[in-house]
């Protein structure tokens, strides 16, 4: 009989899925995994019961899928389960143009990593605000605030999307007088993780200073801490703070001459 509240992490195989994995089950929450790497998945999944003693719930699955949310809902419920907080983390970055890339790639990332992460939070909202208690982390990104650039032409306003999306369901919970239903977007800088490979801008951004970069652990801190506080947004890390306040003094056309020439940098258009 689990006695545990349950987490589904969307995007649990790598980076900063993985990390928000073991840091709630390390708080004693029973972990439901989530992605398309099974094996990951599975050994995680061991990973975590044996070392802090939780039940995990492993849930193969791509979100591009248009059925993906419910069969991950499905599969919740048939364990005799359900959902008190998620972790909408799944992402990548789309390489490319919008003149250069396939509607159908388009059209799987904006699933990914905007209407399922929606769907999700649709579907498990009505039950935690039924049972009294809820926490959704929505992983945004600092580029949420920066201005578009050249390539992975929908990353910032998918994240930007997000940002605002949290805050209306953090807002509407609550005026609703729901005071232990929590909202939070995360949004990370730069940071360790399997993401800059996925998207094949690697070897660009080791060019990137040192002081620019984030571990996983101290962004999943940020994001956990954030949530239980009732903070709707959090930017982890000084360096990213200001970036994000910068990005939000400085005038328009500063800002997109400044992110117009660093793109390059992390950005890949081919
Ligand atoms: N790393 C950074 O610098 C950075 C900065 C800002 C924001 N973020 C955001 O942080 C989140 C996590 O990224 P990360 O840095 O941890 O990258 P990562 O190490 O590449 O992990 C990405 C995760 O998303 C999953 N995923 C990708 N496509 C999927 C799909 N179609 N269906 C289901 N799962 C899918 C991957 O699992 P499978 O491949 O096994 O499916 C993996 O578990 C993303 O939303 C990203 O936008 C990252």
């Amino acid at each position: 009989m689990a006695t545990n509240k349950l987490m589904l992490i969307t995007g649990a195989s790598a980076g900063i899925g993985e990390e928000f994995a073991k840091q709630y089950a390390a708080l004693g929450w029973d972990i439901a995994l989530t992605a398309r790497r099974a094996y990951r998945l599975e050994k995680l999944a061991r990973d975590l019961e044996e070392k802090y003693k939780v039940a995990t719930i492993v849930v193969t699955q791509d979100l591009a899928r248009a059925n993906s949310v419910d069969t991950i809902l499905k599969e919740i419920k048939e364990a005799g389960r359900h959902v008190d907080g998620v972790v909408n983390n799944a992402g990548y970055g789309l390489p490319g143009t919008f003149f250069n890339t396939k509607w159908k790639d388009q059209a799987a990332f904006l699933r990914v990593l905007y209407t399922a992460p929606i769907e999700l939070t649709h579907k498990v909202l009505p039950g935690m605000v039924e049972r009294g208690f809820g926490r959704i982390i929505n992983v945004a990104s600092l580029a949420g605030y920066t201005p578009g650039s050249n390539g992975h032409t929908l990353y910032a306003s998918v994240k930007s999307g997000m940002i605002k999306f949290s805050e209306s369901i953090d807002a509407e919970a609550k005026a609703a007088g729901h005071d232990d239903v929590h909202c939070t977007a995360l949004c990370p800088g730069f940071t360790w993780s399997e993401f800059h490979d996925v998207n094949g801008t690697r070897e660009k951004t080791n060019e990137m200073p040192d002081w620019m970069w984030m571990e996983a652990e101290p962004v999943v801190e940020a994001g956990i801490n954030a949530c239980e506080r009732g903070q709707p947004v959090v930017v982890p890390g000084a360096v990213n703070k200001g970036l994000a306040t910068l990005s939000r003094i400085l005038p328009e056309p500063i800002g997109r001459a400044l992110v117009g020439a660093q793109s390059r940098r992390f950005r890949n258009t081919e």
